[in-house]
Formats: structure tokens, C-alpha cells, sequence
């Protein structure tokens, strides 16, 4: 009973609490997709969009990320809890195994490693790139967690075959946590896209020299850029042209062994019924996405936020704080004009208010959401504070209706701030070696135990992480008269690189503050005034 009160409690709080950035970083990343502040889905829009061939190659990225995300997890092994959805599909020495044949992995990788950052693992993205992929080309939506981590090393083998014979297939989704009626209904929700490639399995397709599909690819079914049920429709009814079921060499034909395996009874409910076809392809599809090695803590479902502040950035400016961004609407469009109103309160008990002009709208998991974006600007340029002030919270009034957070506002952390007064003293901007100074604008009263710089940088192994650079505190405190002092860090400090973005890390009583600012290369402040 107790233990009944406690999952129903999990449930009901599911959602999460503005700012969070790793938090905030992966719902972007995951529900921003095409129009406003495009991310990943740009690359798999239209769903026949090949980024590395010509249109007409028979390949798409879209049929890559999906075969990309089981094959890195399908080396989880249930009994030791090693392998799983932890990118190690990404090295060269895993790519290189006949389990993994055909270049789709390397574009993967290529493509969607780039979205990664300190709060989105590359596995992570992974993830993210399957969903998008799933959703953005007519299939269901499919519940999305974060928090995987990056594998060091390659994992141990284990991906199926189509050479291998039913038994090995069987103990292979079993290894990976799968019964036998789930690995028929897994190889039919992928196979519903993409085909086999020529130059990857010769011995199953052979070259078509066909001018719409110049790679020699053999479809899964007759819509392998779209999710539907046809995959299973065409097996039924014999009229499927799946290279894994009506290939010449019998071997090979692992799709007709798995669909079969059960008197097609998994496979004839499919073709009945597309709605529980999705249906059990998004549970199935989570649960992929959601195999990780042992240990690994995955984050809860991730749902939108209502109202999200977003790419916020404060400046300090001689005296001013120039302020500026985006507030983003779920469930919103721009068709009808809508009152968006910023209100805010500053650190001595006053009440400000902002009307905010519309920035764009974007739509996401096949159109079923869009979201509305307004910017936090004043007439087209950032919204210039009282810096002695300050900005402590926000709230937004859309159409008279005030947007809270349930009542807690949107809380802003003005306490440490990039300077403007940051300046070359010799060397010409863009071109090192520099001498110079970064100046960062320290609230009175806030006492940070540390105020560091912040760069993203790859391991040696590919993985994100972040190199920290302290800014020394002053053994003088610069004041500005305008409620901050300055502490600079030397820009000819070993360590320091020309050309890399920072944003600003700080900590008071030793956690780290929420701190907004886009990153600021060194090598584009300005030289100093003579
Ligand atoms: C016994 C299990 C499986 C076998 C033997 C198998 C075999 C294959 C083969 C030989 C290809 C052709 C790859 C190429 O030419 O590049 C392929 C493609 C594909 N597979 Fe599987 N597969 C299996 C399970 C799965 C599962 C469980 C999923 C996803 C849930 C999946 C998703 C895909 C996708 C999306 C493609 C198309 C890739 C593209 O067109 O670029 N497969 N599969
Ligand atoms: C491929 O298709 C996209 C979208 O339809 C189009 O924008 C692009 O120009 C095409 N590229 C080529 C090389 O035909
Ligand atoms: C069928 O495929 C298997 C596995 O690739 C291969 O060993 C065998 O030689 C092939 N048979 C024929 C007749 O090509
Ligand atoms: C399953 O369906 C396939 C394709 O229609 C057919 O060839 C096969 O005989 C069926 N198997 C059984 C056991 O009905
Ligand atoms: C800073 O502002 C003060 C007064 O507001 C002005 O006199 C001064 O010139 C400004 N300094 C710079 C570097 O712009
Ligand atoms: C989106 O908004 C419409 C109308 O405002 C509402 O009917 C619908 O339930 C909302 N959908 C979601 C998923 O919140
Ligand atoms: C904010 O300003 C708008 C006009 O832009 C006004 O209608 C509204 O009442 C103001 N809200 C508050 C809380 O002052
Ligand atoms: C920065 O360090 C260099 C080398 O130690 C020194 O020559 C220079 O004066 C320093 N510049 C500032 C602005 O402190």
C-alpha cells in the first residue's frame, strides 16, 4: 500500500522546474525541432534528406539514426549489465566489425555528436535522433529521457545478423532484455524504414543502376522514409519486396525467420491494426532508447514546459545591464496575435513591465505541437537595466493571464556578469597573441567563492566535458559605483585560448549558480580604450 502511494506520487510530479540546464538543455533539444531555433530535425527534414549524398542516393538520415540507436544498444548484456545505448558505436574499432557493416554509423555519429555538450551526451543525442527521426516521419510519439552516459571503449560484440540462424536471434534480444514476440515487433517498427545497401551486403542486393536510387538500396517496404504499418501489411498479404525476406539466398532472410517465428500472429495483428502497431512501436522504441549499462541513472520522462525562458544574456555595461531573449509558449501559435507581457521585479522592491514582440513559431513530433517565441528585446535591441537594481524574477502575462511557475516566477541570477569593459592592450583583435584583460562584473553582497571560465572541449575520446579557468579574485576590489565590482583574468594566462567560447561559471558557499550569458570568445573583444 505505502510502497502504491509513493509511485502514484512519482507520477503526478513529473514535470520539472525552470532554470535547470541539464534539464532544460535536453527538453530543447529534444521538442524544438523544425521552424524557430531549428536543431537536429533540420537534418531529417523531408525524411528522404540524404546530408551526405545526392537526393535520389535511396539512403536517408532519418532510416540511419534509427539503425544508429539499436545497434549501439544491442550490445547490452542483461546479465553483467555491460553495453547498451552509450555511443561506443562511435569508434572506428566497433564501426569496423561485419556486425556493423555500411558507413551509416560514421554519419551518425558525425551528425548528431555535434549537438552534444555538457548536458547532452553524445548517447544522448543518439537518443534524441532516433525519436525525432521516428516522430518527424509519421510515427508516434515516444517518451524521451536524458542523462545517458559516454562509453570510454568499444563494448563487447553482439549485434544479429541476417546469416545468423533464429535460435542466435532469439538469445541475442534476449541478452539485450527483449522476449521473442518483442523482437518480432522491434525488427518490424525499424524495418518500416530504410533498406539494405549494395556496397554493404553485395551477397544480398545487388546493383540496380537505377537513377533514383544510385546506391542500390533495397526497401523494407514500399514507404521506407515514412512510419507506417506496410512493413507488416506486405509481408501478410506476399506482396513484400523486404531483401531480409524475399532475398534469393535463404541464409540471409532473418526478417522472414523473425516475422515468422510465431505463425505470424505478431505480424498479422500488426497488419490488422496500424494503431497498435504504433502503439507498441513507441513502448518498444523507449524501451531501446532506454537500455544503458549498469549504473546509469536515466532522468524522468521529460515533458515541455509551458513557459520556458530561453538563450537569455545579461552584459554589463558601465552602470547598465543589457538584457535580452526569448520566452518560448508551448501548444501556442502565432495565428492570432496574442498580449505577451514581461513583468519583472528588481532587488530593491520594484515592478517593471515589458511588452514583448513575437520572434517565431516552431512545430515538433510531426506537427502534433507548435510553440510560439517571443523576444525579450526593447525596440529591436536588448532591454537596458539599473544595474544597481538588478533583475531578480520574472513572470509573463499572456493575454491577461499571469504565468508564473505556480507561483515561484522565473528566477534570474544576476550576480555575475561578463563586462564590456573587457579589452586588448596589444595584438589586434582576432589575431594572437594578445595581451589583455576579461573583466567580469561581480554583484556587491553575493561573495562568490569561485568565479571561473567555462569551455567545452572533447575528451580524448570524443566525450564532452568542461575545462574550467578560475578568475582570479582582486586583492582590490574594483568598484563600479553601479552595485558591482570588476574581477579580471589576464588574457595572456597560460591556459587561456584565443579562440574557444566561454560562459561564466561561479559559486557561493560552494554551488554553483544558474548564470546566463552567451558564450564570448576572447579574441572579439575590443582593444582598450587609450
Ligand atoms: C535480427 C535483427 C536484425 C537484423 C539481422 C537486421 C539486419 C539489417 C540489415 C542487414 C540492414 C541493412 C543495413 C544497410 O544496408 O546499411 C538493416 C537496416 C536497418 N535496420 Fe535492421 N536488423 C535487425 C534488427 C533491427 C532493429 C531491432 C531495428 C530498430 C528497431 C532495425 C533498424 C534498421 C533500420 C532503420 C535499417 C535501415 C538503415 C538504412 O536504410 O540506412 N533493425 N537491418
Ligand atoms: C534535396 O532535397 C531538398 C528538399 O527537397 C532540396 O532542398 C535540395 O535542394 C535537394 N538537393 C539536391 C542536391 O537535389
Ligand atoms: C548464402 O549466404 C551464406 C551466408 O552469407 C553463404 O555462406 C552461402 O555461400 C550463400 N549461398 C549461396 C548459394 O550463395
Ligand atoms: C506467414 O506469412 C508468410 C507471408 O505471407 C507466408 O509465406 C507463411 O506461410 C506464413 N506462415 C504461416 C505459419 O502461416
Ligand atoms: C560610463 O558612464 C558614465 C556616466 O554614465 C560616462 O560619463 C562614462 O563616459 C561612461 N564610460 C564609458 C567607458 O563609456
Ligand atoms: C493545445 O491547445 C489546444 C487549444 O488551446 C487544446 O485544445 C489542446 O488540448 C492543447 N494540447 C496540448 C497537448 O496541450
Ligand atoms: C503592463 O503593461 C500593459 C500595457 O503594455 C498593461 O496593459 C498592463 O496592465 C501592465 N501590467 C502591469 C501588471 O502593470
Ligand atoms: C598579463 O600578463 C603578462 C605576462 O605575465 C604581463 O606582461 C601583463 O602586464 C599582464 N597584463 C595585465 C593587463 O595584467
Amino acid at each position: 500500500m505505502l510502497e502504491f502511494i509513493f509511485l502514484a506520487l512519482l507520477v503526478t510530479v513529473n514535470g520539472y522546474v525552470w532554470p535547470s540546464p541539464q534539464l532544460d538543455a535536453l527538453e530543447s533539444a529534444r521538442f524544438e525541432q523544425l521552424g524557430h531555433n531549428e536543431g537536429i530535425a533540420g537534418f531529417v527534414d523531408p525524411c528522404i534528406a540524404d546530408n551526405f549524398e545526392e537526393n535520389l542516393s535511396g539512403r536517408s538520415d532519418a532510416a540511419d539514426w534509427i539503425r544508429n540507436a539499436y545497434h549501439d544498444m544491442a550490445t547490452h548484456n542483461t546479465m553483467d549489465g555491460t553495453g547498451g545505448l552509450d555511443s561506443s558505436i562511435r569508434f572506428a574499432e566497433e564501426q569496423a566489425r561485419p556486425e556493423n557493416a555500411g558507413d551509416g554509423f560514421f554519419r551518425a555519429s558525425e551528425v548528431l555528436s555535434a549537438f552534444a555538450t555538457q548536458y547532452i551526451s553524445i548517447a544522448d543525442t543518439f537518443a534524441i535522433g532516433a525519436i525525432i527521426a521516428i516522430e518527424n516521419c509519421g510515427g508516434p510519439e515516444i517518451a524521451f529521457r536524458g542523462g545517458r552516459v559516454d562509453a570510454g571503449e568499444p563494448n563487447a560484440p553482439g549485434v544479429p545478423q541476417p546469416q545468423q540462424d533464429l535460435q542466435s536471434h532469439i538469445g541475442a534480444f534476449a541478452r539485450q532484455g527483449f522476449t521473442q514476440t518483442e523482437m518480432i515487433s522491434l525488427v518490424a517498427c525499424g524495418h518500416t524504414f530504410g533498406g539494405v545497401e549494395h556496397a554493404a551486403f553485395p551477397n544480398i542486393v545487388p546493383e540496380f543502376y537505377d537513377p533514383t536510387d544510385t546506391l542500390s538500396v533495397a526497401h523494407f517496404d514500399s514507404t521506407f522514409v515514412h512510419f507506417d504499418n506496410n512493413i507488416a501489411m506486405e509481408y501478410i498479404s506476399g506482396t513484400t519486396k523486404d531483401p531480409l525476406v524475399v532475398g534469393r539466398n535463404d541464409t540471409t532472410n532473418s526478417d522472414k525467420r523473425i516475422f515468422g517465428s510465431d505463425g505470424n500472429a505478431t505480424m498479422a495483428s500488426f497488419a490488422k491494426s496500424p494503431e497498435l502497431y504504433a502503439s507498441t512501436c513507441a513502448t518498444l522504441f523507449a524501451r531501446m532508447l532506454d537500455t544503458v549499462p549498469k549504473g546509469v541513472e536515466l532522468t524522468e520522462v521529460i515533458t515541455p514546459l509551458p513557459v520556458k525562458p530561453e538563450i537569455l544574456t545579461m552584459l554589463f555595461d558601465n552602470g547598465t545591464v543589457q538584457f535580452s531573449g526569448e520566452v518560448r509558449f508551448w501548444n501556442m501559435t502565432l495565428d492570432e496575435t496574442h498580449a505577451v507581457n514581461l513583468l519583472w521585479d528588481d532587488h530593491i522592491g520594484g515592478t517593471h513591465n515589458l511588452s514583448l514582440p513575437p520572434a517565431g513559431v516552431s512545430t515538433s513530433t510531426g506537427g502534433l505541437y507548435s510553440a510560439a517565441f517571443y523576444s525579450i528585446l526593447d525596440n529591436g535591441g536588448p532591454f537596458l537595466l539599473d544595474a544597481a537594481a538588478g533583475i531578480k524574477n520574472m513572470r509573463f502575462v499572456v493575454d491577461g493571464k499571469l504565468e508564473d511557475q505556480g507561483g515561484s516566477g522565473f528566477p534570474v541570477q544576476d550576480g555575475v556578469l561578463y563586462s564590456t569593459s573587457s579589452c586588448i592592450t596589444s595584438g589586434m583583435q582576432f589575431f594572437p597573441p594578445f595581451t589583455g584583460r576579461f573583466d567580469v562584473a561581480v554583484r556587491d553582497g553575493l561573495n562568490p567563492t569561485r568565479v571561473f571560465l567555462e569551455r567545452l572541449e572533447m575528451d580524448n575520446v570524443g566525450r564532452p566535458i568542461i575545462v574550467e579557468t578560475d578568475v582570479p579574485r582582486p586583492d582590490q576590489p574594483v568598484p563600479t559605483g553601479a552595485g558591482y565590482s570588476i574581477w579580471s583574468i589576464n588574457l595572456t594566462q597560460s591556459g587561456i585560448d584565443a579562440f574557444a567560447m566561454y560562459t561564466l561559471g561561479a559559486e557561493v558557499n560552494g554551488e554553483k549558480l544558474v548564470l546566463f550569458g552567451a558564450a564570448q570568445s576572447i579574441s572579439q573583444v575590443p582593444r582598450c580604450p587609450t
